[in-house]
């Protein structure tokens, strides 16, 4: 939101009030005439009163801050001054029958620095309507549920604005008055406001021709800024593997004749996906080896694939109210899991997804932010674009495919597809579809959507020697979340193996099956508060590898012991629980030590855990990008959400090196001669398989500087001096930024030298320097903010360093003097001057300080304090503050 003001937060918007509009809108002619700081926009709309609205009511239409200039209705002019404010548009009795309403808006994009509505990035015109920008640029009926068919002219400077664009199909172009030219684009699909987008700029393109499986010739093009067009090349085939996949697993075609991607510098969030006209923050096109790493590379594919995704799922179907916002986002982010696991490895790619979706959503879930993945009510609905609605979101419709089945899964797709395309769905519409294809009563599972919090699977086994069985008794609980103390069970899908002491896999019989499911994969419904599954002939005492791929998105407490680990780490046959074998050995290790460095004593160390690791790490060949998962050792965060209170993230800190520092003195010599066979003088390849390849090699060297501090440091200083690509020469760098040695300062500033005109790569450099874990580090972060390359107006920086150093720098963020949290908030005020949206980001770091140690705990609490306290705080950095401290 936009406006920022003295008064209270605006009253919650309540799920439950949601009633249709009285007006619909059919067409939406825009003519807009390109200026940097005088932009007409000229709206025309055909309206006419909805049948399911309330008769003879008025027309209220939103706006945002707005500068009318004429109003007429049905070519009538209205007085201004007695229907428009900068906020509102008011008919108080309109016709009833369609009309037509005619408005004049002058905006100036130069000015706006919120990054919503019409605004310029290094000169290029674009805009960002999500969720509620369109409202900026002209008024409307600012909702999903009112869908329109947009024909939009676009007028500008040639030489400024040499290409013009807009969603749909081009209809015609050409010349208007001196130095002008003009573009006028056709969407024939009817949309929601939020989906509209323009873009006007000197920009360069690259091209590449699609046919669609029914025979639909499609240009695609990338915009970038010129002389960038060389590093779209890998985001354009990310798109034609994306468009291949929609038809190859969905049976989902492109429907336009173009489909356009600009790539700009100054955008809030990852992406957008504006029918026919993506708009994405540069950092997810722009990639060619020397300047982006494999990670980076990884996210462009499945970004790209995102928003193209939204086409159908978000697009064709859209939401009817923003409480719905998960029908699209969980499910397009599942999709977009889904493409990439199919791209890579897929054990990698789920491995990924959970880390993400345990560093973000489960501290959310876990604390005063927490929310349903369907709220029921809002302040400032850009708070909702969450872990929550998104990552959350993905593991429920990842579970329902889990439950029901693939086949009934895709018929319930094909259901869904068929029945809303064109419409404004609801997340009832959506399990609709699947209760019928799976002849499944929804009811239960539908609470995924509506309880907070993450719930918690107790596990316990009982061997019988003589019965041969095995007895799993599972249990379900979920703790109370702000104004949600009653939870009731979930129904969740919890696959599971038996590995007997031998390693091998034993079958699982049962008496009863529930399901063939059960039989044939293994995946067993744990629907009530509890169950028990007798598993028959079972010869010996065995260990349960439960909630395999990790099938519900849970918090799992099964009782292992050291040896029951290390066996699941030597020989599961699922990737991800082999993997979370190692997480959950080294986190009770650290968590111990934790504790014992509290108690002023010697943090612990476990030999067998370390040559488990090495043994792991050697066999590398079938995915060496799961060895180097594998390799990375629970973070700091990771443990302060498994020790949950009472929080002291110095200790934690100290726990975590010293297992790392002992594992890799430990584990020197193989380690260094796992980083030699690793080496490859095949020149760069973005492929899974290289990429894999690099990140062990990198990982190697990480654990074996972490015990061989000099060394290390020389090892590291080699590679990034002779690095020819950037995924080296960071793995380098970020190893050497963990140590507290001269050579690092130098290689920092010969990075900075070597990358000074590219604000992508600074980036890079902002965010590893935000993390050093070292005491000094926080004047580090305020010397860089005072730097050139710093601006607090480009969300990419502020996220690189103030983000890195809050969300990536537990152990410095968090500082006994309570000096990293003054920082953080005083920038997030400063941002808020700015960019509102950015500025609550931001401050959402501070949505776990409540599981703080006391002294710590009080600290955050005032910095808190002393941003609520501010006069002329935006709704939106108000709204987080609120919720944190409520
Ligand atoms: N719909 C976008 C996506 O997930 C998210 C998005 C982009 C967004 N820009 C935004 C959300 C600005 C809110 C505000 O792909
Ligand atoms: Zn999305």
């Amino acid at each position: 939101m936009s406006a920022h003001s003295d008064s209270a937060a605006p009253a919650p918007v309540r799920l439950a009030d949601y009633r249709p509009t009285d007006y619909l809108i059919d067409t939406v002619d825009l003519d807009f005439r390109l200026d940097a700081t005088a932009t007409r926009v000229v709206s025309r709309l055909r309206l006419r009163p909805n049948p399911a609205g309330r008769a003879g009511a008025p027309l209220v239409l939103d706006g945002g801050g707005l500068k009318p200039l004429r109003a007429s209705l049905d070519n009538l002019p209205l007085d201004l001054a007695a229907v428009a404010t900068p906020d509102r548009l008011t008919i108080a009795e309109p016709p009833q029958r369609p009309f037509t309403l005619e408005v004049e808006t002058e905006l100036d994009p130069s000015s706006n620095t919120q990054l919503e509505g019409l605004y310029r990035s290094n000169g290029t015109f674009c805009t960002q309507c999500e969720a509620e920008g369109f409202r900026r640029i002209t008024y409307y009926l600012d909702r999903p549920d009112v869908m329109a068919v947009f024909t939009t002219r676009v007028e500008a400077s040639k030489e400024e604005a040499p290409i013009l664009l807009s969603n749909g199909n081009p209809v015609e172009s050409g010349a208007s008055g001196p130095g002008r030219h003009y573009a006028i684009w056709h969407d024939p699909h009817p949309k929601p406001c939020y989906l509209f987008a323009l873009v006007g700029g000197d920009l360069g393109s690259i091209e590449e021709d699609f046919t669609t499986t029914s025979g639909r010739k499609v240009k695609l093009a990338i915009h970038v800024e010129k002389g960038k067009e060389h590093r779209a090349h890998y985001a354009m085939e990310s798109l034609v593997h994306a468009m291949r996949w929609d038809e190859f697993v969905y049976g989902r075609e492109y429907d336009l004749d173009v489909f356009n991607i600009v790539a700009v510098s100054d955008f809030t969030m990852g992406a957008m996906e504006n029918k026919g006209l993506n708009i994405f923050n540069d950092k997810y096109i722009l990639a060619i080896a020397e300047t982006a790493t494999d990670a980076d590379y990884a996210h462009i594919e499945s970004v790209v694939a995102h928003e193209y995704f939204h086409n159908w799922t978000g697009n064709r179907i859209t939401c009817r109210d923003w409480f719905q916002l998960c029908l699209k986002e969980g499910l397009t982010v599942y999709r977009d899991q889904e493409f990439s696991g199919d791209q890579r490895s897929r054990a990698v790619q789920r491995i990924s997804d959970v880390r993400a979706l345990r560093a973000a959503q489960f501290p959310e879930d876990a604390g005063p932010l927490a929310h349903n993945v369907r709220p029921d009510t809002y302040c400032e609905i850009n708070n909702f674009y969450t872990a929550t609605i998104y990552e959350k979101g993905a593991e429920i419709i990842r579970m329902l495919r889990a439950l029901i089945g693939h086949d009934a899964y895709h018929a319930g797709m094909a259901l869904y597809f068929e029945r809303f395309d064109g419409k404004a769905a609801t997340i009832e519409d959506f399990l609709g579809c699947f209760a019928e294809s799976s002849g499944r009563d929804l009811g239960d599972f539908a609470r995924w959507y509506a309880q907070a919090g993450t719930p918690r699977v107790h596990v316990t086994g009982v061997f019988d020697a003589q019965a041969k069985t095995y007895t799993l008794r599972l249990s379900q609980s979920t703790p109370p979340t702000p104004g949600q103390t009653e939870k009731k069970p979930l129904p969740m899908p919890i696959r599971i193996g038996l590995i007997g002491r031998d390693g091998a896999e034993i079958p699982l019989v049962q008496d009863h099956a529930h399901n063939w499911r059960e039989e044939k994969f293994g995946v067993f419904e744990l629907a009530g508060p509890e169950r028990t599954i007798v598993f028959k002939d079972v010869p010996t005492p065995p260990v349960a590898s439960v909630n395999r791929r990790f099938s519900a998105a849970v918090i799992l407490e099964q009782e292992l012991s050291e040896d029951d680990l290390l066996l699941l780490m030597a020989h599961d046959s699922d990737p991800f629980n082999k993997w979370q074998a190692a997480q959950s050995l080294a986190s009770r290790l650290m968590i111990r030590s934790t504790a014992a460095i509290r108690a002023g004593e010697m943090p612990e160390f476990s030999d067998l855990f370390a040559l488990a690791l090495a043994d792991a790490l050697e066999h590398y060949e079938t995915d060496p990008a799961f060895a180097a998962q594998m390799a990375a050792l629970p973070t700091e965060n990771d443990l302060a959400r498994d020790i949950g209170t009472d929080v002291d993230p110095e200790a934690i800190f100290l726990a975590r090196k010293a297992l790392r520092d002992g594992v890799g003195r430990l584990l020197s010599q193989r380690l260094l001669t796992l980083y030699d066979k690793l080496q490859s003088d095949a020149p760069y390849s973005p492929d899974a398989a290289s990429a894999g390849r690099r990140a062990l090699r990198n990982a190697c060297l990480d654990l074996y500087a972490a015990g061989n501090h000099s060394d290390g440091a020389e090892i590291a200083l080699s590679q990034f001096q002779r690095a020819t690509n950037m995924t080296d020469k960071m793995g380098a760098l970020s190893v050497l930024s963990r140590l507290p040695t001269p050579a690092r300062e130098k290689a920092m500033e010969s990075f900075y030298r070597a990358h000074c005109d590219e604000p992508l790569i600074i980036d890079k450099w902002f965010s590893l320097q935000a993390t050093i874990p070292e005491p000094d580090t926080l004047s580090r972060v305020k010397r860089l903010t005072k730097v050139h390359a710093f601006n607090i107006a480009t969300p990419n920086r502020v996220y690189a360093l103030i983000g890195a150093f809050a969300n990536g720098n537990p152990y410095c963020f968090n500082d006994v003097s309570g000096e990293g949290y003054q920082f953080v908030a005083d920038l997030a005020l400063q941002a808020d001057g700015v960019n509102p949206q950015v500025a609550a980001r931001l401050l959402s770091a501070f949505r776990s300080w409540r599981n703080l140690e006391a002294g710590r705990r009080a600290l955050a609490e005032q910095a808190l304090r002393k941003v609520l306290e501010t006069t002329k705080l935006s709704p939106d950095l108000r709204d987080i503050a609120q919720r944190a401290l409520a």
